[in-house]
């Protein structure tokens, strides 16, 4: 980065999927490996803010001059989320969240011999992001999509639905693992689509973008 854009800004971003247990060992989870809240995160870095990133477990390195708060259940990341919104300039919501967690999990190994196969309840996790974005005077908020089709209409949806200035949509064959993605960034202004790339240099593209709205040159 040249100019450091996010200078003097706080910003606060979710990476990674959660952890939703069934039992001590066993749990539901998805396969965000977190690359690219990681690389929002190191972008955001160079780009002068002061940025915490509250991650999933994942098995990445702690991006240089990042705070990194670990966490597991999306009960965990909505704490840790909520305990620092108010206090952040731009909120990035990057991690998978689980959309339920377990209402019935064993605090006792679940055994195959106890007859039947056990029942497993669900109940909705809290909509960390629309939570964040409800804030009165909270931090300007970015959201991600995955989706396996209808990108846009869907994409679309989830930023007015959680009432959410900018959202970065991507196809879930494109964004889940790898170091490459295809980001189409949604906001007041429509759609721009970036040239598919590491997401590294996405990264740097969405911050740049986030920049321009929080100053209004957009
Ligand atoms: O980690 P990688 O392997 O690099 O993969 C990156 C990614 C594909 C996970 C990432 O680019 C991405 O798209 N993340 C969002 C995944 C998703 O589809 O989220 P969602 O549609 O469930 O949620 C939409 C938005 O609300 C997201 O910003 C999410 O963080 C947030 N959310 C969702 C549910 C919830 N309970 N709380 C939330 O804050």
């Amino acid at each position: 980065f040249a100019p450091k854009v996010l200078a003097g800004r706080k910003v606060l971003i979710t990476a990674g999927p959660t952890f939703e247990a069934i039992d001590p060992v066993r749990g539901i989870t998805n396969l965000s490996s977190g690359r690219m809240g990681y690389a929002v995160a190191r972008a955001a870095r160079q780009a002068g803010a002061a940025v915490t990133l509250v991650s999933g477990p994942v098995d990445l390195a702690v991006p240089q001059g990042v705070e990194r708060v670990k966490v597991r259940s999306a009960l965990d990341m909505h704490a840790a989320v909520m305990a620092r919104a108010a206090g952040s300039d731009v909120f990035v919501g990057v991690a998978a969240v689980a959309d339920y967690r377990v209402n019935n999990a064993a605090e006792h190994k679940l055994k195959k011999d106890t007859g039947g196969i056990p029942p497993i309840e669900l109940i909705e996790n809290p909509d960390i992001l629309a939570e964040v974005a409800a804030l009165k005077n909270g931090p300007f908020c970015v959201g991600f999509a995955a989706e396996s089709r209808n990108l846009e209409e869907y994409a679309q949806t989830k930023r007015r639905k959680k009432n959410i200035p900018l959202i970065a949509g991507n196809l879930i064959q494109d964004g889940f693992g790898g170091d490459d993605n295809r980001l189409v960034l949604f906001d007041d202004h429509g759609s721009h689509p970036l040239t598919p790339a590491p997401k590294s240099v996405l990264a740097r593209q969405l911050v740049e973008h986030i920049a321009q709205l929080l100053t209004g040159k957009m």
